[in-house]
């Protein structure tokens, strides 16, 4: 089945029936990009956080229910500290604006990852960002932050556990349902499709448990330069896929 027709006007109109309903993006190659431009990396995750905002409202204009963006994983505190500190005032400064920004949106906006290790500042405008947002009724955004699938996985067996044994929780309630119930996505579909830009083929410790099922789309395209048309490429890479589900 086509994903683009032709609405009366002519425009690209996607159809529905194979969009998929949970996207996950590795947001990757900044790095690169900045280095191929002889400028520091920071500049190269300012750049980003542009294509970021272009492609979460493209996600969101053409119907993508939700979308998870991996900004920061458990593992990049390891960077050179002046990189991290300019990648924390630049989240600081995107979520003081995506304030004003989305005011007359419809995206909910999530955190997902252990929030404790930020500063208290950028803490705070998370909370704001998730207490404004979650009325609406758009696109869900899973903005990950200091997350790793592996921390979520052990936080969640660690919650079973105790649920457990404060009896909330018998040993026969434990299944895959429920596990899922205890990681950061509780509620929300598995994503259909994974898309990592700068053709790295690898996972990065992103969504471990929810991709089982997931189809993966690696693009040649650092994120800098990610624009709406890739997109809509790995759309149609994935409105071609045949999912089985492990079946036939
Ligand atoms: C990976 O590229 C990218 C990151 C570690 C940071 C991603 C953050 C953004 C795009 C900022 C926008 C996000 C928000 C929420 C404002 P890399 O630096 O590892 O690139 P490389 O592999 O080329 O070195």
């Amino acid at each position: 089945m086509a994903l683009f027709g032709k609405s009366k006007n002519n425009s690209a109109e996607v159809n529905p029936a194979v969009l998929p309903v949970h996207i996950g993006i590795i947001m990757d190659g900044n790095g690169r990009w900045a280095k191929k431009r002889g400028l520091p990396r920071k500049a190269g995750h300012s750049a980003g956080a542009k294509t970021f905002r272009k492609i979460t409202r493209y996600c969101s204009d053409i119907g993508i229910k939700y979308l998870t963006v991996y900004a920061f994983s458990t593992e990049n505190w390891k960077r050179p500290q002046d990189e991290v500190n300019s990648l924390m005032n630049l989240f600081k400064s995107y979520l003081e604006e995506a304030l004003a920004d989305f005011k007359d949106d419809s995206i909910v906006v999530r955190f997902i990852g252990d929030k404790s290790q930020f500063s208290e500042d950028l803490r705070n405008l998370m909370t704001e960002n998730e207490e404004s947002s979650k009325d609406r009724d758009g696109m869900v955004l899973n903005i990950a932050m200091n997350y790793g699938s592996r921390d979520e996985i052990v936080r969640a067996v660690k919650n079973i556990s105790a649920d457990v044994k404060n009896g909330r929780l018998s040993e026969d309630d434990i299944n895959e349902q429920l596990v899922s119930d205890y990681l950061y996505t509780a509620g929300q579909p598995d994503p259909d499709l994974i898309i990592r830009p700068s053709g790295e083929y690898r996972i990065s410790n992103f969504l471990l448990w929810q991709s089982a099922y997931t189809e993966f789309v690696i693009m040649n395209k650092l994120w800098p330069d990610f624009e709406k048309s890739d997109l809509d490429e790995a759309l149609n890479i994935y409105s071609g896929r045949n999912r089985r589900y492990g079946g036939v």
